[in-house]
């Protein structure tokens, strides 16, 4: 029987199957339960016993190498389901192109991220608001224009919501919830019922900065801005401040960068003057922290406001806002990738 067993051995070690049809054949034939091994066992209860324990691992042996060498055959098999020959697993694989970040978006990473090494942090807000976030606490009086249909979208089964005209309505979200010390910036879309034209367009965004804490005065908004120009324009940048007019600041001012087309000789962009506006700003009106339940005689601070469609075209030389838009993949493809 030892020698029945050697022979089978050999002949299983040299089995060959060309298809998974073939090894479920092969199975049957050797280790099913009617099957040459099976027989064999059958067989085994007749031995003598002296003989039982070298023939018993005889067995044994041939029962395990069938059930490798069938299972090794299947799995030929099952590999060439997933792994079909006539792929070229050398090939080069199909790029895709990899698109261009949005210049809105490279100035407002590049904004957050000056603000960020100056300690500001980051919040948003949302831009279906109500008078009193985008108005009221700020201080516009009840007749300001910017209240009337012809500048703001309001919401028609409810007079008292509106979309932001301005991401001023952050700073009371933010100091309605946060006691001072207070120094973020507000980065987000919002609309105005204008016009669609080179120059403006009914949706845009803007970046809006608060710095609430004790004795912020109007040079530390001036150091902060002069910073912030240099860092965005280059180190050459010099700044103006224009006294200007906002209802939640006193005082109010407008702030113009050296035009860096022409470095102050003028030109076109910045109408031959030299300078070029970018930005609002001023000491945040104390009736504004009263309406956030911020102590004005402790507290002071400043609050700054720029759109970010202006100082991407300064900084491009984009002459239509429009192109901002409009999602030509032609005209999106030349900025920065990533
Ligand atoms: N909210 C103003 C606007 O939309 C911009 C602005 C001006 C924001 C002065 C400010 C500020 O925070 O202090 O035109």
């Amino acid at each position: 029987m030892v020698e029945k067993i050697k022979i089978l051995l050999d002949e299983i070690s040299g089995i060959t199957a060309a298809s998974a049809n073939e090894a479920e054949e092969l199975r049957i034939k050797y280790l099913s339960k009617k099957g040459v091994v099976a027989a064999l066992f059958d067989e085994f209860k007749n031995i003598p016993p002296n003989e039982k324990k070298e023939v018993g691992f005889a067995l044994n042996n041939l029962k395990n190498s069938a059930q490798e060498k069938i299972n090794s055959l299947k799995q030929l098999f099952e590999q060439k389901i997933s792994r079909p020959e006539n792929i070229d697993w050398t090939m080069q694989g199909i790029s895709f192109p990899i698109g261009s970040r949005h210049p809105v978006s490279i100035i407002k990473n590049q904004i957050s991220e000056i603000f960020g090494n100056l300690g500001f942090t980051l919040s948003e807000d949302r831009e279906i608001e109500d008078d009193w976030h985008v108005f009221s606490a700020l201080n516009f009086p009840p007749d300001h224009p910017a209240r009337d249909m012809q500048d703001t979208f309001f919401i028609a089964q409810n007079p008292d919501l509106l979309l932001r005209t301005h991401t001023s309505s952050v700073q009371i979200r933010v100091m309605e919830n946060q006691k001072p010390p207070i120094r973020a910036i507000f980065p987000g879309r919002v609309y105005r019922n204008e016009a669609i034209s080179a120059r403006a367009h009914c949706i845009f965004h803007q970046v809006e900065g608060l710095y609430i804490d004790k004795d912020v005065s109007f040079a530390d908004l001036r150091q902060t801005l002069l910073y912030f120009a240099k860092e965005l324009f280059g180190p050459q940048t010099e700044i103006r401040l224009r006294p200007s007019y906002f209802p939640f600041t006193e005082p109010s001012a407008e702030m113009d960068i050296s035009c860096s087309l022409c470095e102050g000789k003028g030109c076109g962009i910045c109408k031959h003057t030299g300078w070029v506006e970018i930005l609002g700003c001023g000491m945040v009106d104390p009736n504004v922290l009263e309406n956030c339940k911020i102590d004005s005689k402790k507290y002071s601070g400043f609050a700054f406001g720029m759109g970010i469609e202006r100082i991407a075209m300064l900084k491009y030389r984009i002459n239509d806002i429009r192109l901002l838009f409009e999602n030509d993949v032609r005209f999106l493809e030349q900025f920065e990738t990533g």
